[in-house]
Parts: C-alpha cells; structure tokens; sequence
C-alpha cells in the first residue's frame, strides 16, 4: 500500500521530498504509461493549487494525451499549438503566469489560470510534455520549473 509522506519544510526542501518519492515510485519499474500514471497521482495529490497535471506522448507528429489527473481534456495538440505545442515544438519549458496572455492558449478546463509545460527529452528525441495547471495565477515560479525538470528527467531516464 502507497503511504503519501506530506512535504515539509520550505519549497525547495518539500521539493527534494518529492523528487525522492517520484524515484521512489518509480523503482523497478520501467513502463512508460504505468510510471507517467504513477507520477501524476503523486505530484497531483502533494501539490497545492494544480487543477490539471499529466502527460502527453508524441505519436506520429502529434501530442496524444496520456496519463492526467483533473477534468477531461483535449486528446489531440499539434505541435506548435498551444502552451504544450510550443513547449514540444521549441523543446523549452513553457512557464506562462496567465495562460489568457499566452496566444493561441487551449482551455482544457477554465478554472486553468497559469500553467506550466516541460518538454520530454528521452535520447535526444522528443516524446512528449509534461503539462501542469493552476487555477491560481502566477503559481510557478524557477523553483518550480527546476523541479519539474527534473522529474522530467527523471521520468525519461527511469522509463522506456
Ligand atoms: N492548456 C494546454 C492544453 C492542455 S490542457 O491544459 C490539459 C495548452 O494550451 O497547451
């Protein structure tokens, strides 16, 4: 049985906690779908204000969505479309503090308010992002943006 050990002390040291229990997770355990499922419902249920968090996989040019936490969302994303487009197209993490401001934004779920998209790098290929949402303005900050690259990383490394 999974026990969730809540994060303490300040962000970066609640992240350091998360990370180890990401590779905690993850341990033995190499399929793609089963640890992206896995690491959605922890960083979902640790995280405060993320409305929507999960992964989309690129197949055949295009961004299918995978394993998410939160309301229904859009299957499809071409590349270059939206803040998971442009992260996939531009292989840069995407951290947008109003998603109204960011053109060509996909509302998924309206209470989405900022958001923040990491590319995944497997290899030198691209073969998906790692999308998270807030209802909260603003939410993520290089704190952020560094810990959720590298449990990008880490998910890429610890999966085939
Ligand atoms: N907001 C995203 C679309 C995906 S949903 O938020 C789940 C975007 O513009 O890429």
């Amino acid at each position: 049985m999974f026990t969730s050990n809540p994060l303490s002390g300040n962000k970066a040291e609640q992240y350091q906690q998360l990370i180890a229990q990401c590779e905690a997770l993850m341990h033995g355990e190499r399929h793609r779908v089963a640890n992206a499922a896995n690491l959605c419902a922890l960083m979902f249920n640790s995280l405060s204000e993320v409305n929507w968090l999960g992964f989309y996989f690129l197949e055949q040019g295009e961004l299918i969505v995978g394993p998410f936490q939160g309301l229904p969302a859009c299957v499809r994303i071409a590349l270059g479309k939206g803040v998971c487009g442009t992260a996939a197209a531009t292989r840069e993490t995407q951290l947008v503090p109003d998603v109204h401001a960011f053109p060509g934004h996909i509302a998924c779920d309206s209470a989405s308010q900022s958001e923040i998209v990491v590319p995944l790098i497997k290899n030198g290929e691209l073969i998906g992002v790692l999308d998270i949402d807030s209802p909260v303005l603003d939410r993520f900050d290089d704190t952020d943006k560094a810990a959720f690259e590298q449990i990008a990383n880490l998910f890429c490394d610890g999966s085939d």
